[in-house]
This record gives C-alpha cells, sequence and structure tokens, in this order.
C-alpha cells in the first residue's frame, strides 16, 4: 500500500518523512477523547483499574529510594538497565519454564517501547511482518514506520493455525499475544502453542512474544510462553503496567544474545535509558515477593468485574450476538450480527450513554465490521450491567 500523499502548505518550512505520513492516530485514543464526556460508560478503555494501584507500597519504596540511594536514583545511568531488576526478572522467568540470563533482559520505557525497538531493529522497508487477526493496535502502529508489508495469518479461537502459517513465510518475524490477547481476550492452548512453535521453527520464522496480561488469569495460570519451547527464536516483551501501574512505564524485553547488542544500540539512541529513578524504586517494592500478594487481589477484582460483565451480556444481548467469556485479562470481544457495523453504530451508543471500541481497528487488513471490544476493569459492576443494556439497546435501534 503507498503511504498518503504528505500534508505540506507553502507557508510551511516543514518537510515530514515519509515514515511519518505512516503515523495515525490510535483510533482508540480518538474514541476515549469522546467517552470522556461525563456521564458516559465508557467499557472502550484499555486501562488497568486504579483501585489496584499499590500506592502505600509506592510512597514507602519511593522513600526509601530517596533516602538510601538518592544521588544513584536520580543519576543517568545504564542502558541495559538497573542490573538487580534484571535479575529480579530473569529469576522470575524460571517460574514460566524459562531459562534466562540477566544479561538477556533489556529493561525498557513500558512493552511499548520494546515494540518500536524491535520494530526498528528488524523491519526494513517492504520486509514482511506477520500477525494475528485480530492484534493489538498499538503494534501495528508501532511498526508502521518501518513500513513492512503486513501479514495476517488466519486465526481460530485458540489463535494462529499452525497449518496456515506458510503465509508468514520469509516474514522478519511473527508478532504473537498467545495470553488474554487484547483485544479477543483468547487465551492459547498449549496444544496449540507447541503446534504453533513447530510450525514457526520449520519455516525458521522468529517469534515476537508480547505478554502483558499473563499474570490476570482468573481460574489457571495460562500454558508456558512461547519463548520456553523456542528461545532462541524468540523475543519476548514483559511489562509492569497491568500487574503494578502503567504510570511507572516499565518494560522488558528479553532477547536472544545475539539480537541484544542491536536492540540495545537502538535503545540508547531512543532515551539512552528508562528512568532510573522508577526502576529502583519498582525493585524495591517487588523484591521481597510483593507481587505474590498483589497480583491475586487484582485477579480477584478482575474476575468479579468479569462475571459481571457476563451476567450483563447474557442478560441483555439480541440473539445473533456471540462473546468468548475470557479467563483472563481485561477484555471481552463480542460479534454482532452480519452485517452491523459496530464502527456505525458507535454514535449511537455514544448518545445513549455508552462508549466501546468498534474492532475493525484491530485488523491489519479485511477489518470485521461486526465486532467490538468491551472492557470490565475500570467500571463498578452497576455500571457494567448498564452499560451493557445501553449497547444492546443501540443495536436493537439498529435493526
Ligand atoms: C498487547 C499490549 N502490548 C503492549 C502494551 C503496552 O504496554 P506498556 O507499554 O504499558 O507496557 C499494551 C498496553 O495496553 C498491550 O495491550
Amino acid at each position: 500500500m503507498n503511504p498518503p500523499p504528505l500534508v505540506t502548505t507553502a507557508a510551511s518550512p516543514w518537510q515530514p518523512a515519509r515514515r511519518a505520513a505512516r503515523m495515525n492516530p490510535s483510533v482508540i485514543r480518538e474514541i476515549l477523547k469522546v467517552t470522556e464526556r461525563p456521564g458516559i460508560i465508557s467499557l472502550a478503555g484499555g486501562l488497568p483499574s486504579p483501585d489496584s494501584f499499590p500506592i502505600d507500597a509506592m510512597r514507602e519504596a519511593t522513600t526509601r529510594v530517596l533516602r538510601d540511594a538518592p544521588r544513584e536514583a536520580l543519576q543517568y545511568a545504564a542502558s541495559e538497565g538497573y542490573a538487580p531488576l534484571r535479575e529480579w526478572v530473569a529469576d522470575q522467568m524460571a517460574s514460566h519454564g524459562m531459562r534466562v540470563s540477566a544479561a538477556q533482559v533489556l529493561i525498557t520505557t513500558g512493552s511499548q517501547q520494546g515494540l518500536d525497538l524491535v520494530g526498528k531493529v528488524l523491519i526494513d522497508p517492504g520486509s514482511r511482518v506477520a500477525v494475528e487477526a485480530p492484534t493489538y493496535l498499538g503494534a501495528l502502529q508501532a511498526f508502521a514506520p518501518y513500513e513492512p508489508e503486513v501479514v495476517t495469518v488466519p486465526c481460530d479461537d485458540d489463535g494462529p493455525l499452525p497449518e496456515a502459517l506458510h503465509v508468514a513465510k520469509g516474514s522478519r518475524f511473527l508478532y504473537m499475544l498467545p495470553n488474554f490477547q487484547n483485544p479477543s481476550g483468547r487465551c492459547m492452548s498449549e496444544a496449540r502453542r507447541a503446534a504453533l512453535v513447530r510450525s514457526a521453527r520449520a519455516i525458521d520464522l522468529p517469534i515476537v512474544e508480547d505478554n502483558p496480561y499473563g499474570d490476570l488469569w482468573f481460574d489457571t495460570a495460562p500454558p508456558p510462553p512461547l519463548a520456553s519451547r523456542w528461545a532462541e527464536g524468540t523475543v519476548y516483551l514483559g511489562s509492569f503496567s497491568k500487574v503494578l501501574a502503567p504510570g511507572l512505564r516499565l518494560g522488558y524485553v528479553i532477547a536472544p544474545p545475539e539480537l541484544y547488542p542491536k536492540l540495545l544500540q537502538a535503545k540508547q539512541a531512543a532515551d539512552l535509558h528508562t528512568p532510573g529513578f522508577n526502576q529502583r524504586v519498582v525493585h524495591e517494592v517487588i523484591r521481597d515477593g510483593f507481587l505474590r500478594e498483589h497480583v491475586p487481589t487484582i485477579r480477584a477484582r478482575y474476575q468479579a468485574q468479569r462475571d459481571a460483565m457476563r451476567a450483563a451480556l447474557e442478560a441483555h444481548m439480541p440473539s445473533g450476538c456471540h462473546w468468548r467469556v475470557p479467563s483472563g485479562g481485561m477484555f471481552f470481544w463480542v460479534t454482532l450480527p452480519a452485517g452491523i457495523d459496530a464502527t456505525a453504530l458507535l454514535p449511537r451508543a455514544v448518545e445513549l450513554g455508552m462508549a466501546y471500541v468498534p474492532g475493525a481497528a484491530f485488523f491489519a487488513a479485511e477489518p470485521q465490521h461486526n465486532t467490538l471490544r468491551l472492557s470490565f476493569v475500570t467500571v463498578a459492576p452497576v455500571q457494567i450491567a448498564r452499560g451493557v443494556e445501553l449497547l444492546a439497546q443501540a443495536l436493537k435501534s439498529a435493526e
């Protein structure tokens, strides 16, 4: 696809780069602006619940860091990240079946930066990148400026079809979200993971595995990461955004040793390093097992909200609508009857007092217009029920 023509005016001395023409505002952020109107029940956001933020623990850790190592914490620091935090991440991976050395861990400014660095290091203009359908919009945004040709791998409810992976042959990598995917909420079975990695290895297709939601499971932990099956062929991205707080902007990349130096150089050029102060505070919070107590409280909170949304969908949605009940994460993915366009329906839903994200934005190609994403984590159960009822009303008025 050719990039749209650059918009320049005679009065402007600025000539944007070709890659700038490929940058688009996030559809979701644009929708969120509309839904910030008071009185709207927004099931559109992708934000974690602020009620889950460990404010006291953060306050105490901040005080300790400023008391014990203020000069170091406020100084420039290593691009790789704060060594004890890198060690912590490497140790943590062992519980996911991955043998990782701290030397493979690069601390990033959110996992979103990890996606950008991966794009910068691995994508040439016109090279192919394979994604799921649907996939995380922020990854499509991160890769777009590097001008890939995006290939969509056919998927079912369990993720990409291993027997269809040949469509991705020759791609620089396959971008995957095996756990409680954003937006679809799906979690890949162990059998599918094994088959997919087998197929990827057979065609030398490396994997970029993004896992911000894996700890937010409700009943049982998801199967081990793809990276545990093919360490040298997988770059793994993790994040503290959903288990602590996204405002910290703290994530990490675990890369095979031959790729690490290039990612590190790209990171240096991007921002020298992720704030050392934040890294030390987070390490201070989590070093003695804090997450073992804290994460189950988030799971319990989100599970109750998931149940509220499930009940509301069952009670109110008209026939012909389908959804999968997510076993973790933050989202329901709803399929409307064929022929109903969720983008066209949104203004009516907002008029009635609720908002969602139309699903089309999450497809790199051939969008399914009759899909939408609902978040269940930031809105109280009564509001969830009311929001879903209003969605059902909007749908009935469209029929
Ligand atoms: C799938 C996925 N990857 C990456 C990110 C970015 O997370 P962060 O940069 O906060 O770590 C998000 C944020 O919602 C996400 O949903």
